[in-house]
């Protein structure tokens, strides 16, 4: 039977009740984490967002009616317990906040009674994630999760503080809207006032933020929900949150550095950890060049090394064939790793082909100085020598090998290293390597399209020094775009904007819309620019991913309070779901036969 909390007023939270605290008298409310009677005397921990605190239940000091109340707690159970704050009794427990103190009680109520939870509210919960998921509410008690959403929250705090003290004013930009290209499938909500057409969820408030710039607000923020409707992995989510900014009059540099001192301040308030500025740049060439990736994780070494130079023309006709055909052949030296056995790098040869690669080629030097390879017997001694020296190889050395065009090579190896460091555990779990990788290219040839696509999006403002280049050699045009990256991951990513009206055309026209499907499609915008734009830039970062990587966890779905699974649908409240035959016809909406089945 649930009692009312009429009359109590909660003084403290588990974990603010401290020694400090002993001989008052408190009143506390919570969840039970779990109750032992050891006959006339019942050990409870009570379990709020703050931590537990232990009750302890005697007849003499709570009567026989709170008593027999006590008796029958368990797990999950909600109370009220008003008591007295006492050193404990027994040995202190140095693992809890309140490892030395315990609250007597002297009065029970009991708010609310509970079921056997269908798995038990704990940290490291060993019990499977979909069933966690399912029961979300539960999951969401235990101690990791609640330590996650209460650092995201602060995360987000810090945030608008700074901005705000940056002079960025936070403004809301709509949900219901028009299709934001940022790469990837839309979501689409029907309208019923105008049947046959649809709102697009806006994969970003790009445009909009830029329009706020033409109408003069100057500095921009909001942290936002943006939709999109892609492949899931650990790190993307159909709906997920940005911080993102804009800012007018400035250019590069002015942005890098108030976001290099937005990371430094949640870093140190958050986390205790000293972000050093300014923080590196790369390019984006020397990104691929050296770690094979444009988001490098710089934590590890293990760097490409290009031995086209050394290898074309040899006697293998893998690598003189790659080269012949305007590739290049790359390499890793997987130092110490001679003696790898070869089912592991058959696997790693597999790992290989999954990234597109036709085959990986191998060499281990041996203690003595001999070879152990799988292409050794093509090429002769001296070419084979120039090579190892070429990559640094000594005794003992694994080298890796791909052959082929330059970005079947850079994925091949890029992924490899990642997936190297991880077996050899090369990863310090307590190193934030921050990188800014800038310099992207603007245009990125699609095969299968059989056009360019923006690389960022098609707002971004192409490098000076390559304007000639639009008209000669698209695909070579350089960006004013930059990413940052925190151990391997792109936590955030942004550019300086074309404003001039001329490029934002002729842009639209490298990614073959016509002029009349560009003013179709980003008319407002190309409107706007036309009545006075100042210079403007910006940089969105994924919260979920920065606060994931600053919990030290694999997935934002654990940084994110009702996430969704790999099939975007929701293990706890079924969506996506049927509608109504009714809503439908509202909506003009008809279910194809094929969709149904
Ligand atoms: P971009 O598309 O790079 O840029 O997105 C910015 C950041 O958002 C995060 N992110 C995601 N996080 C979780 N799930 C997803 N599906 C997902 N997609 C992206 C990434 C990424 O770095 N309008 C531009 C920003 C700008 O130019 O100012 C934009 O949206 O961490
Ligand atoms: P093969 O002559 O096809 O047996 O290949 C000899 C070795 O070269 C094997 O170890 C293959 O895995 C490797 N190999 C084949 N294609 C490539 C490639 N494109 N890049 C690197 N190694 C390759």
């Amino acid at each position: 039977m649930a009692e009312s909390m009429s009359g109590l007023k909660r003084s403290h939270r588990c974990t603010e009740v401290r020694s400090r605290n002993i001989g008052e008298t408190v009143t506390v409310m919570g969840w039970v984490q779990k109750s032992r009677n050891k006959g006339g005397i019942i050990f409870l921990d009570l379990r709020d967002r703050s931590g537990l605190l232990q009750i302890i239940f005697e007849e003499e000091t709570c009567g026989s009616e709170n008593f027999a109340k006590a008796e029958k707690l368990r797990s999950e159970f909600v109370i009220a317990v008003v008591g007295e704050v006492v050193a404990r009794s027994g040995a202190v427990n140095e693992t809890m906040v309140t490892g030395d103190i315990e609250v007597r009680a002297r009065q029970l109520r009991v708010l609310s009674e509970a079921e056997v939870p269908p798995f038990p509210v704990e940290e490291d919960s060993k019990t499977k994630e979909e069933l966690r998921l399912k029961y979300r509410y539960l999951d969401l008690r235990r101690p990791d999760l609640q330590r996650n959403l209460m650092m995201r929250s602060r995360v987000a705090t810090l945030t608008r503080q700074f901005l705000a003290d940056e002079g960025f004013l936070e403004i809301e930009t709509p949900m219901l809207t028009k299709s934001t290209p940022e790469g990837a499938r839309d979501y689409l909500v029907p309208s019923r006032v105008h049947p046959g057409t649809f709102y697009a969820l806006p994969q970003s408030p790009q445009l909009f933020k830029q329009l706020l710039m033409v109408s003069g607000y100057d500095r921009y923020f909001q942290i936002v929900k943006c939709f999109r409707d892609e492949d899931l992995r650990a790190d993307r989510q159909p709906e997920f949150t940005q911080i993102d900014m804009e800012l007018s009059f400035v250019d590069i540099e002015d942005v890098l550095d108030v976001n290099e001192r937005l990371l430094q301040k949640l870093f140190k308030e958050v986390l205790q950890v000293e972000v050093e500025l300014p923080i590196k740049r790369m390019t984006w060439q020397e990104a691929m060049d050296r770690f094979g990736s444009d988001k490098p994780d710089t934590r590890f070494g293990m760097e490409l090394t290009d031995v086209s130079g050394v290898v074309s023309g040899c006697g293998f006709g893998v690598f003189a064939g790659a080269i012949e055909n305007g590739g290049s052949v790359r390499g890793i030296n997987v130092k110490g790793q001679a003696g790898m056995p070869r089912k592991k790098i058959d696997a790693l040869v597999e790992f290989a082909k999954g990234y597109g690669a036709k085959g990986l080629a191998y060499l281990a030097v041996e203690a003595d100085g001999s070879y152990k390879s799988s292409f050794a017997k093509f090429m002769t001694e001296e070419e084979l020598k120039a090579l190892v020296t070429a990559m640094d190889g000594e005794a003992g050395d694994l080298l890796l090998f791909a052959a082929d065009k330059n970005k079947v090579v850079y994925d091949v190896l890029g992924a490899l290293r990642l997936e190297l460091a991880k077996q050899l555990e090369l990863l310090d779990k307590d190193r934030y390597d921050f990188l800014w990788v800038t310099e992207f290219p603007l245009l990125e040839y699609d095969e299968e399209e059989g056009r360019y696509v923006a690389m960022h999006h098609p707002f971004t403002m192409p490098m000076e020094e390559d304007l000639t280049l639009l008209d000669t050699d698209p695909g070579k045009v350089r960006a004013k775009a930059y990413d940052i990256v925190l151990n391997g991951t792109e936590i955030g990513g942004g550019s300086v904007r074309i404003f001039q009206n001329q490029v934002q055309e002729k842009m639209f026209e490298l990614l073959g819309f016509t002029k009349e499907a560009a003013y179709e499609r980003f008319g407002f915008l190309l409107n706007a620019f036309k009545y006075g734009v100042p210079p403007h830039a910006g940089l969105a970062y994924g919260l979920d991913r920065l606060v994931m990587l600053m919990a030290k966890e694999d997935s934002i779905r654990d940084v994110i309070a009702f996430p969704k699974v790999k099939d975007a649908s929701c293990l706890m409240t079924d969506a996506p779901n049927v509608v109504d035959e009714k809503q439908l016809e509202e909506l003009a909406l008809s279910i194809t036969a094929e969709q149904e089945a």
